[in-house]
């Protein structure tokens, strides 16, 4: 049978994984040039395909369940992280009811309750964190590393809403340092090698249980009061989580459940923001803009903002949604082949034992798709200008569709979408409205927007990530 085109690589086993690990984005480009859109690396001892493009998209992410596997592909690297029974830790059925159980309570009236919980815990860290005012409510303008401060807002917000007031008081004491903890096991070396002994591993394993602990201890609490009047979405697995076959969710399950919930939204929430606030920092006349729609929805006494609010701000909305565009967090999705794989349109067929791998980011910044790809253009997204349009091409897709075979796909698509995005836009939509309504800023010394690194597991602005800001009041 034909076997994709292999890419050239000079170490056995070892393969492309430098080339790939550096700067994915430049890999794929190059080697579309030589291959076109599909073709087979080597990275450690494993073979991925490639699959590029939105019928690349569309091949990898609507796959059957029967022919590919996102939890062969990912389990190793999260179950040590979020913990056993959930996830990937389980039979797919189980992570569709699961993911159910979540997005159930992931509806407009929660939204409704959340932005005033988000708008809160922004102006307490502001209060409080060295990164603002320190406790200096007077303090009028400051240096802010970002990414120190966006993922210290992105996790309290979040626990916050979406775990309720006692998980979010944990953060003061000891889940931070805990959370911190799990992080540093949950790097691209853990994805090669997860159970590598270095203390970082160690660490990992001993706050995943610590942590499931004090979920279990909340739970209880819960239980034991049976206060379960918060829209959060622990509440909703509480009362729900029962399986269409009678089995109900364990408390350890749940307790997991909430790890995973906070870790998928943690590093993708807080690399957006981190990126928005920077584009953001270097174009005045965008972020005049975003704060003349504050007033022309707030009124000029900016009153405090609600759910409904957001949903009348299209440039905020497509501020983030240009930030998505640019810098979609995961640069690629993965999933082991179960059964030979022929791929539509070309003569490949795809072994079982290897992996697929979908770049949802590469037709994002693609000429073909979006004029000026490299322009952080949020208006583009209002009339749909500098969106090519397909439709008139006769192309069987849109740019933005709700399948799989689009070149817009920053959440992923088919079985293993993410649930988070509109808890994601409600989340950065009130944080970044908040910046703007409080905040004139810039990057020091009229830097321009940083370059990618891609070191991490989520696709991060290199350092350094500094912002310089003066109140506007
Ligand atoms: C899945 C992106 C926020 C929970 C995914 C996937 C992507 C993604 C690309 C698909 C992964 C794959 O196909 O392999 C993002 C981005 C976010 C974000 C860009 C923010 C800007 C969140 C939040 C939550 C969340 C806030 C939780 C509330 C999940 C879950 C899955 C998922 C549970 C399903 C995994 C699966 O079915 O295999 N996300 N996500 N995400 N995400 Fe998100």
């Amino acid at each position: 049978p034909n076997r994709p085109p292999v890419v050239f690589h000079w170490i056995p086993v070892f393969g492309s994984a430098a080339s790939y690990g550096m700067d994915p984005y430049k890999f794929f480009e190059d080697n579309r040039k030589k291959f076109g859109d599909v073709f087979t690396f080597v990275m450690l001892g494993r073979h991925i395909t490639v699959a590029l493009g939105p019928r690349g998209n569309d091949f990898v992410l609507n796959a059957k369940h029967s022919d590919v596997s996102a939890e062969e592909a990912y389990a190793h690297l999260t179950t040590p992280v979020f913990g056993k029974g959930v996830i990937y830790d389980c039979p797919n059925a189980r992570l569709m009811e699961q993911k159910k159980f979540a997005k159930s309570a992931l509806t407009t009236g929660a939204f409704r309750s959340y932005v005033p919980l988000i708008v809160n815990e922004v102006r307490q860290y502001w209060l409080k964190s060295p990164q603002f005012f320190g406790g200096d409510s007077n303090r009028a303008s400051n240096k802010t590393h970002l990414m120190t401060a966006m993922p210290e807002m992105t996790i309290f917000t979040a626990s916050r809403t979406l775990q309720g007031r006692e998980v979010r008081a944990k953060f003061d004491e000891s889940f931070a340092d805990l959370y911190h903890d799990l992080d540093r096991g949950f790097t691209p070396i853990h994805f090669v090698f997860p159970n590598i002994p270095i203390p970082a591993t160690f660490n990992r394993d001993k706050a995943q249980r610590k942590i499931s602990d004090t979920y279990m201890e909340v739970i209880r609490e819960r239980r034991r009061t049976g206060d379960l009047s918060e829209q959060d979405v622990l509440n909703t697995f509480l009362r729900d989580a029962v399986y269409k076959d009678g089995v109900r969710m364990s408390d350890r399950e749940i307790a997991n459940m909430m790890i995973g919930i906070l870790m998928g939204g943690q590093h993708t929430s807080a690399a957006t923001s981190t990126w928005a606030l920077m584009h953001l920092g270097a174009d005045k006349a965008l972020r005049d803009a975003l704060y003349q729609e504050q007033v022309e929805v707030c009124g000029p006494e900016l009153r405090e903002l609600t759910y409904d609010d957001l949903q009348n701000m299209p440039l905020l909305n497509n501020t983030i949604r240009e930030t998505l565009r640019m810098h979609p967090p995961l640069h690629s999705l993965m999933r082991f082949v179960r059964h030979d794989l022929t791929i539509e349109g070309t003569r490949y067929v795809v072994p079982r034992g290897h992996y697929v791998l979908a770049a949802p980011g590469v037709p994002m910044i693609d000429s073909q798709y979006f004029k000026e790809p490299l322009k952080f253009q949020p208006e583009r997204w209002l009339e749909q200008k500098n969106i090519i349009d397909l439709a008139a091409q006769d192309q069987d897709y849109t740019v933005v569709s709700k399948g799989a075979k689009s070149p817009y796909l920053p959440f992923g698509a088919g079985r293993h979408r993410c649930i988070g995005e509109q808890f994601a836009y409600v989340q950065l939509g009130t944080i970044l409205a908040m910046f703007v309504r409080e905040f004139e800023w810039s990057l020091p010394n009229g830097r321009a927007v940083p370059t990618p690194d891609y070191s991490s597991m989520v696709t991060l602005p290199a350092e350094p990530s500094d912002i310089v800001w003066t109140r506007r009041r």
